[in-house]
């Protein structure tokens, strides 16, 4: 997957036709390759409540546009990782007049080396899935947040396509079932969680008519291998949510203060 990202970066900052597909899908272009919408990150500013003054962390942010509209809208202090240099370089030549509310360094999620005591807020999009050890990093997680600190993470589970049916275990769709639910839960950490599943059918349908009448652009920019992964989880999507099998959550953890 990291060969995926690693050209994905590469290209999308200066491609039309990527612009164009997270315009129409998402309401607006920020490179996005996680699958929330505006309304998403809408969803993820109101529960978290980010503001002037605080500090976030943004897990996975790949070439941190995301994060720097999250802060020019709230005025809050973000800081980025990502495991891929050149998303994290392009993030900080872009970003570099905003320099005192926005950082980002290269990490792997999987290496962690985190400040103690540090984030109020800790953002992850679609991102934790490729966590080895989801009890093990959540507990890093943890020991990063500031006493009251929150974390604020879209999280989607449900059967992959090579997944035969009946093999697929439907009880791990509960919140506290899927396999971040219950890292959270073996953290002994409590949680809401918001179901917006209805919203990942509705986008995962958009995107499929999009790309389909993007098609030949895609292809004209040589970037089929964009549009292959994007059709492929669209459809993947889809047909899960359709047979009942998939759903997607924002989980949110407070801590005591
Ligand atoms: C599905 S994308 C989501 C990106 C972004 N959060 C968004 O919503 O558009 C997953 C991101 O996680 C990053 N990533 C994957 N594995 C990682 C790892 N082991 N350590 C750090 N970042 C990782 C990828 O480079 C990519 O930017």
């Amino acid at each position: 997957m990291k060969d995926f990202y690693e050209q994905f970066y590469a290209v999308v900052a200066t491609s039309p036709v990527h612009a164009e597909f997270c315009e129409r899908v998402f309401g607006r272009n920020l490179s996005q390759h996680g699958f929330s919408d505006m309304a998403q990150l809408e969803a993820l500013l109101h529960v978290t409540g980010l503001g002037p003054g605080m500090q976030a962390l943004d897990l996975g942010c790949g070439s941190g546009m995301v994060a720097e509209y999250l802060s020019d809208c709230t005025g809050a202090h973000i800081t980025g990782l990502d495991y891929i240099d050149l998303a994290i370089q392009q993030a900080q030549a872009r970003t570099a007049a905003k320099a005192d509310h926005l950082q980002f360094f290269t990490a792997d999620l999987n290496a962690l080396d985190l400040p103690p005591r540090t984030y109020d807020v800790i953002l992850s999009i679609d991102t934790l899935y490729f966590s080895a050890d989801l009890t093990g990093t959540i507990g890093q997680l943890v020991q990063a947040l500031r006493p009251g600190g929150q974390m604020a993470i879209f999280y989607a589970h449900g059967r992959e396509p090579w997944v035969p049916l009946d093999e697929f275990q439907a009880d791990t769709l509960a919140p506290d079932r899927t396999p971040l639910g219950a890292a959270l839960c073996a953290n002994g950490l409590a949680f809401q969680a918001l179901d917006f599943t209805a919203e990942e059918y509705r986008l995962a349908r958009l995107r499929q008519e999009v790309l389909a009448e993007l098609r030949p652009r895609f292809e004209a920019e040589g970037l089929m291998f964009i549009y292959d992964n994007r059709s492929g989880d669209a459809q993947g999507i889809r047909q899960a949510i359709e047979d009942g099998l998939h759903r997607r959550y924002l989980y949110h953890v407070r801590l005591s203060d």
